[in-house]
């Protein structure tokens, strides 16, 4: 009887990378998404179940939890995720609260919702998409750098209460190429409009003409990030952590040497707020 995986967030990005690469590795996949419509191009097969899952609805999330009690769940990839930023004194708590309930609560909930699952089986094991930006914190991303640090904590806390059952890996990326940046570049809403006749006004240009854009090019394909992921779910010893990628790897390792007013001066620089 083969293993199966649940994904969330696999309509685009790393969930949707993801997909292709646990079937051909032989496991089934329980491919998830907010609008299953979008996972309608995925090859059927006896291996692929399609559900419909938004990690901010508790009645999504308990459906989907029943529609997966048959099968044997080995491992859980808490994926679904997405970027709120933009200046802290302009963000409306609205806009924060929103973060939390995806990248912070939502992660947490379908966690809880599936580890009854995931403690039948032998070597389960539950992945949390955070982000080197779980580990440091970057300007004109306060909110998704905040979600990111509490999905960390949540992990670690996690891995302490149920890790001798079920192994807690930490996926850490740095810059990855998906649709991440559009959805935030949605999330940003009226933010320009905000900013305008304030101090963020030009830092929140230089931001949009450069900063994305060079996060852009340096970006790993989404194909090879989750190659890394796939290893954390097929090896029999996962990782604590998982930190994928040349830039979330050298980041870490600067903050962890410099200085912490040099630290800041870089990226006060680098943003435009020196
Ligand atoms: N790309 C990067 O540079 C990067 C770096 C570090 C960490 N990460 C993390 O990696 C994860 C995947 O992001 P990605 O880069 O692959 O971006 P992406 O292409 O935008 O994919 C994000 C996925 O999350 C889904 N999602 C958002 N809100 C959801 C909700 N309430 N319920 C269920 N699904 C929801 C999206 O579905 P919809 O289509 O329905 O919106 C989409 O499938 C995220 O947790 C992100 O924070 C990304």
């Amino acid at each position: 009887m083969r293993n199966w995986v649940l994904i969330t967030g696999c309509s685009t990005g790393i969930g949707r990378a993801l997909v292709p690469l646990c079937r051909e590795a032989g496991w089934g996949v329980v491919a998830t998404a907010r609008d299953p419509a979008a996972l309608a191009d995925l090859p059927p097969g006896e291996d692929l179940r399609i559900l419909a899952l938004d990690v901010t609805d508790a009645a999504s999330i308990a459906s989907a939890a029943v529609a997966c009690a048959d099968l044997p769940l080995k491992a859980l990839v808490n994926n679904a995720g997405y970027g709120q930023v933009g200046p802290l004194e302009l963000i409306r708590p609205e806009e924060l609260r929103a973060q939390f309930e995806t990248n912070v609560i939502g992660l947490q909930m379908v966690t809880n919702a599936f580890l009854p699952l995931l403690r039948r089986e032998a070597g389960a094991r539950v992945l949390q998409v955070a982000s080197m930006l779980g580990r440091l914190s970057i300007p004109l991303a306060g909110p998704y750098n905040a979600s990111k640090h509490a999905v960390v904590a949540l992990a670690e806390s996690l891995r302490l209460e149920v890790g001798r059952e079920v192994a807690v890996v930490l996926v850490e990326p740095g810059a990855i190429r998906t649709e991440f940046r559009e959805t935030l570049a949605r999330a940003w809403g009226d933010l320009p409009a905000r900013a305008l006749g304030t101090r963020y006004e030009r830092v929140l240009k230089k931001y949009l003409a450069v900063r994305k854009d060079q996060s852009e090019r340096h970006a790993m394909e989404a194909e090879a990030c989750a190659r890394r992921i796939l290893g954390a779910i097929l090896t029999e010893r996962p990782p604590r952590r998982l930190v994928i990628g040349k830039d979330a790897f050298l980041a870490g390792k600067l903050k962890a040497i410099l200085p912490p007013a040099w630290w800041e001066a870089i990226l006060r620089r680098a943003y435009g707020l020196d």
